[in-house]
C-alpha cells in the first residue's frame, strides 16, 4: 500500500518535499494508523533547520500526531481498530522516570514521524486521545502538552492558590496555563506583546508582564506577589530567562527548565539566590507514555482544549515552519493530515 507524506531530504525548509511512500508491513506488536492531525513544535523546526547533530535523511518529520487505528497485529490488545490514538514522543519511554534507553528514539527525529497519512508503530507507545477534542486538536498534544504537564503537575506539583509563571504564548506555555488554572492556581503570563497578553487573559491568565518592556520581569513578579515570588516557573527562554526565573521564585520554589528560545548557550544564574531560596531547578524532557495518558484523562475531566492560532495543510509544511519562525502564532500551529 502507498501513502502520502512530507519528507525532509536535506537540512533547511527547502529540503521539505512531498512524496509517496510504501507503508511498512505490520510487524509483531504493531498497529497501522490513518493519521489526521499533527502540529509543529519548536523542536520540529530545529529538526527541519538541520540543527540536530547526526540527523539522517530522508526523514518524515513531526513528533505530534493523532490517528485512527485501522489494523493491529495478532495479540495486540492495547488498542483496537477504530480507536483514536496518538503516539508518545518517546516510543520507548513507557512509564517511570526517564532513562537513557527510554529516550533514545524520538518520532520525527531518529525515526520517521507523523507527517504522513498512514503510519505503522508499536502499539505499546499509543495513547487514547481525549474524546472531546477534534483530530487536529488531539494532534497538538504529544510534545508541548506533555512537557507542560510534567513541569506543572508531575514535577511542579502545583496546588490550589499557588502562583505559576508561564513565559511567552507558545504551545508549552499555553498548555501550562490551562493545567495550572484547572488546578486552581494563579497564573502570571509573560509575553513580548500586549495584544497576546490580552489573549492570554481571555484563557484565564490572572496577570501579564511584557518581557520586552520589563527585561527585569522578576521584579514585576515580586511586585505582583507582595515580594513572595512564584511557586512554580515554566522556563522556556533558557539562556535569556533562567536568571530572571531564579529571581522570580519564592522560597522552596520550583523551576522547570524546559526551553532554549532565548539561546542555546549558558545562562547567568544568580547562585546565591538559588541557594538561599532553596530552589529546585529541574530539567524537563517531555514525559513518558503513561504521563501522556494521565494528562489526556485530566484534559477530558476538565474539558481542556489546546489554543490553536493557525492550521496548515500537510503539503504546506514548509510555510508552516516559516510561520512558526515568524513568532506570530499564539499557542499551537496545527497541521491537517490528508
Ligand atoms: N524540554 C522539553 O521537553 C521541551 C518540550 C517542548 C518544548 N521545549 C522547548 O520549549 C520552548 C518552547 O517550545 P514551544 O513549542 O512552546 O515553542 P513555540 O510554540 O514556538 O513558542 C514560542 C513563543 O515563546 C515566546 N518566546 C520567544 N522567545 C522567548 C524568550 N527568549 N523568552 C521567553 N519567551 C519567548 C514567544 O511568545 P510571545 O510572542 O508571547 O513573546 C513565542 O511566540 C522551546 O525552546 C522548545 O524547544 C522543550
Amino acid at each position: 500500500m502507498k501513502t502520502n507524506a512530507m519528507q525532509l531530504d536535506a537540512p533547511g525548509v527547502e529540503g521539505v518535499v512531498a512524496v509517496t511512500r510504501e507503508v511498512p508491513t505490520l510487524g509483531a506488536g504493531q498497529a497501522l494508523l490513518r493519521m489526521s492531525g499533527s502540529s509543529l513544535n519548536y523542536h520540529d523546526a530545529v529538526v527541519v533547520w538541520g540543527l540536530i547533530p547526526g540527523m539522517r535523511y530522508p526523514r518524515i518529520p513531526l513528533s505530534d500526531g493523532c490517528g485512527t487505528v485501522l489494523e493491529v497485529a495478532d495479540g495486540v490488545d492495547r488498542v483496537a481498530p477504530g480507536d483514536r490514538v496518538a503516539p508518545a514522543f518517546y516510543p520507548r519511554w513507557l512509564n517511570g522516570p526517564p532513562t537513557d534507553a527510554g529516550k533514545k528514539v524520538i518520532f520525527g527525529e531518529g525515526v520517521d514521524g507523523c507527517c504522513v497519512e498512514h503510519m505503522v508503530v508499536d502499539a505499546d507507545c499509543l495513547v487514547r486521545v481525549p474524546d472531546h477534542l477534534s483530530d487536529v486538536e488531539a494532534g497538538t498534544l504529544t510534545c508541548a502538552a506533555v512537557t507542560a504537564w510534567t513541569a506543572v503537575v508531575t514535577d511542579g506539583k502545583v496546588g490550589k492558590g499557588e502562583t505559576v509563571v508561564v513565559q511567552g504564548t507558545g504551545g508549552v506555555s499555553l498548555f501550562a496555563l490551562g493545567f495550572a488554572k484547572a488546578l486552581g492556581a494563579r497564573v502570571i503570563l509573560t509575553s513580548s506583546s500586549d495584544e497576546k497578553i490580552e489573549r492570554g487573559r481571555s484563557l484565564g491568565a490572572d496577570d501579564g508582564i511584557n518581557y520586552r518592556e520589563h527585561p527585569d520581569w522578576a521584579s514585576e513578579v515580586m511586585r505582583l506577589t507582595d515580594d513572595i515570588g512564584a511557586d512554580v516557573i515554566v522556563d522556556v527562554g533558557g539562556e535569556s530567562s533562567l536568571g530572571q526565573s531564579v529571581l522570580a521564585a519564592r522560597v522552596a520554589g520550583h523551576i522547570g527548565i524546559v526551553g532554549v528560545l532565548g539561546g542555546f548557550g549558558n545562562a547567568e544564574v544568580p547562585v546565591t539566590a538559588a541557594m538561599t531560596r532553596n530552589l529546585k531547578l529541574q530539567g524537563v524532557t517531555v514525559g513518558s507514555r503513561d504521563d501522556f495518558d494521565t494528562m489526556c484523562r485530566f484534559m477530558e475531566s476538565h474539558a481542556i482544549r489546546p489554543a490553536i492560532s493557525d492550521t496548515f495543510a500537510m503539503r504546506d509544511l514548509a510555510a508552516a515552519v516559516r510561520h512558526l519562525e515568524g513568532g506570530l502564532h499564539f499557542g499551537k500551529v496545527a497541521i491537517e493530515i490528508g
